[in-house]
């Protein structure tokens, strides 16, 4: 890991001086790259891939190969960010074993520094042997999308008294798992700065409001690229959807014009090459017709 590599320690060191990690979801390496240059601390290769770059309704369907491979790419073009990969929905339920051979893949062919985890109950055993294996592991509880017909639907999680203790209890089940940050998912504000008192660890937030000690946005949410719906939570920092349109149909207008390619996007012959080919067309022209 390079020396500037942002590291377990600064998300420890963060926490205990009160600053803020920020985070953000990226998917191939143009965005790592970027997400590195604004200074972002964390880049989250999310399981919101299956919406976001896959085309799914859902984060259910993406594999474990498609998340690699992503994951992959983020990890050539952050070269300061903490790269975490998310463990698909299916990769980890079914044992612990199964869990650590995924999280095994993520840090050995995806290039990860750290897998996440969604859930606590089962997924509080799978964080202990990932963690147990060395491989650092980050939490996600709320609004969990792999389990959202459970939860009944992507709803805020955590608005009544018993749901957060509940959450609570979760959360320091995690922490006492090993995790080394949790994700809060679509909580009340007062349940998340509730929960992020009591740890030891980072929180990060998503739609839990400013109490937690980092954030997390999804790369198309924030840069205005979602299409459908858009959760209350998200704060749009630019509309790039509009931007790329708009460039993509200048470019549309200027190719059916022939405005595009102007002679300065083209390539000239070399020098005297011009004359050497006439003469060998005028040739091949002159046996044609004899
Ligand atoms: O998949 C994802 O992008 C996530 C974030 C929303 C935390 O899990």
């Amino acid at each position: 890991m390079s020396d500037d590599r942002f590291s377990l320690s600064d998300f420890a060191r963060i926490k205990d001086r009160g600053g803020k990690i920020a985070m953000v979801t990226a998917y191939d390496a143009p965005s790592a790259r970027l997400a590195d240059a604004a200074g972002v601390d964390s880049v989250l290769v999310g399981d919101s891939a299956a919406m976001t770059v896959l085309g799914h309704d859902s984060t259910v369907p993406v594999t474990v190969e498609e998340m690699l491979m992503l994951t992959r790419a983020v990890s050539r073009g952050a070269r300061r960010a903490f790269v975490i990969a998310d463990m698909p929905f299916g990769s980890f339920q079914v044992s612990n074993r199964i869990a650590l051979k995924t999280a095994i893949r993520f840090v050995k062919e995806g290039g990860a520094h750290a897998v996440k985890l969604e859930g606590a109950g089962a997924s509080v055993e799978r964080v202990k042997a990932i963690v147990g294996a060395g491989i650092p592991a980050m939490g996600h509880i709320g609004l969990t999308p792999q389990s959202a017909a459970l939860l009944g639907g992507y709803k805020p999680q955590g608005r009544t008294a018993d749901r957060a203790q509940g959450l609570l209890e979760e959360a320091i089940a995690l922490e006492r798992a090993g995790c080394f940050a949790i994700v809060l998912e679509a909580i009340p504000e007062l349940v998340a700065a509730r929960i992020t008192e009591s740890l030891r660890v980072p929180t990060i937030g998503i739609g839990a409001g400013v109490s937690c000690d980092g954030q997390v946005l999804v790369w198309h949410d924030l840069l205005g690229l979602s299409t459908g719906h858009v959760p209350q939570f998200v704060k749009r920092y630019a509309d790039l959807s509009d931007r790329i349109g708009a460039a993509l149909s200048a470019y549309v207008a200027d190719v059916r014009a022939a405005r595009f390619p102007e002679s300065r996007h083209t390539y000239a012959m070399l020098p005297g090459e011009v004359e050497l080919f006439r003469a060998e067309l005028a040739g091949m022209s002159g046996r044609r017709g004899s």
